[in-house]
C-alpha cells in the first residue's frame, strides 16, 4: 500500500491482546468498510496472529504489521522475529521503539536505531516511537528527551528517514484515558517536524498517541503537523476504531 502523506493514517496497536475467535469477528468487520469514508488504516497484531491477519485481510486496503522486529537478519536469538519473517506474513509496517519496549525491556536508543534498519532493509516501514515520561514532563525535559530520541534515528540519514513514519507518544497519556492536549501535541510536532527537516525528510507522516478515541481524535487531526493516530485500547473494539478512521 503506498502511504501518501496527505492521507491521514490511523494505527490500531493492539499491544497484548487478542483471541483467534475476537481477532475473526474484528477483522472480518474491518475487511468489510467501505474505504470511500475512511482515512487510511491498519492495525499492528501480536505475532502469533499475523497469519490470520494475512489471511483475512488479503487483497484489501488495509496494511497491518507487527509490534517488534529483531535487528538481527537470522541467527541464534531465541524468541525474536526478523524482518524476512515479517515480510513472509505480509507485514507492510512495524512498531519500533514503543515505550513499552522501551520502559519494560531496556530497549536504548540503538537498539531501536537497529531495528528501523532492519525494517527498511525489506521494504517494511519503520512506525518508530517517541515520548517522554510522566517524570521526564513535570520536570521540563520533554523538548530534550525528545530531541535525544530523535536525534539517534535521524543519524540513519535522511533518505532512510523519508521512508519512515514517526509517532509522538507522551508516556503519561498512553492508556490513562486522559489524552494530551491537541496544542501541547502540535508543539512537539512541529519540533520533531523540524528536526525532520535539517535531514530533508519533512514530509514523512507524525501521529499521534495517547488515549485517542472517536471523541477527541478531530481535535488532533485538525493540527497542522498530526497526520493521524496510533490507538491503543479503542483499537480493540471495531466501532471505536472505525469511529476514529471515519473522520
Ligand atoms: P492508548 O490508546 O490505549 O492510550 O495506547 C496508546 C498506545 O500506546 C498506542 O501505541
Amino acid at each position: 500500500m503506498i502511504i501518501k502523506k496527505s492521507n491521514r493514517l490511523v494505527l490500531g496497536n493492539w499491544k497484548m491482546h487478542g483471541s483467534i475467535l475476537e481477532n475473526t469477528i474484528l477483522l472480518s468487520k474491518l475487511r468489510n468498510v467501505d474505504h470511500s469514508l475512511h482515512c487510511d488504516f491498519g492495525i499492528l497484531a501480536p505475532f502469533p496472529y499475523l497469519s490470520q491477519v494475512l489471511t483475512i485481510l488479503h487483497g484489501t486496503k488495509i496494511c497491518w504489521g507487527a509490534q517488534n522486529i529483531s535487528m538481527y537478519n537470522f541467527g541464534a536469538y531465541t524468541g525474536e522475529v526478523s524482518a524476512a519473517m515479517l515480510k513472509e506474513f505480509g507485514c507492510s509496517l512495524v512498531l519500533v521503539g514503543h515505550s513499552e519496549r522501551r520502559i519494560l525491556y531496556k530497549e536504548t536508543n540503538l537498539d531501536i536505531a537497529g531495528k528501523a534498519s532492519a525494517a527498511l532493509s525489506l521494504d517494511i516501514t519503520p512506525v518508530v516511537c517517541f515520548g517522554e515520561t510522566l517524570d521526564e514532563y513535570n520536570s521540563k525535559k520533554t523538548f530534550s528527551v525528545i530531541e535525544s530520541q530523535v536525534s539517534s534515528i535521524l543519524e540513519l540519514g535522511g533518505k532512510s528517514v523519508s521512508r519512515m513514519i514517526f509517532s509522538y507518544e507522551p508516556v503519561w497519556a498512553i492508556g490513562s484515558g486522559s489524552a494530551a492536549s491537541p496544542e501541547y501535541a502540535q508543539d512537539i510536532h512541529a519540533f520533531i517536524r523540524g528536526m525532520l527537516h535539517q535531514v530533508g525528510a519533512d514530509s514523512i507522516r507524525i501521529l499521534y498517541g495517547g488515549s485517542v478515541k472517536a471523541s477527541n481524535a478531530a481535535s488532533f487531526f485538525v493540527m497542522p503537523d498530526i497526520d493521524g493516530a496510533l490507538v491503543g485500547n479503542a483499537s480493540l473494539v471495531t466501532d471505536d476504531f472505525l469511529g476514529i478512521t471515519k473522520l
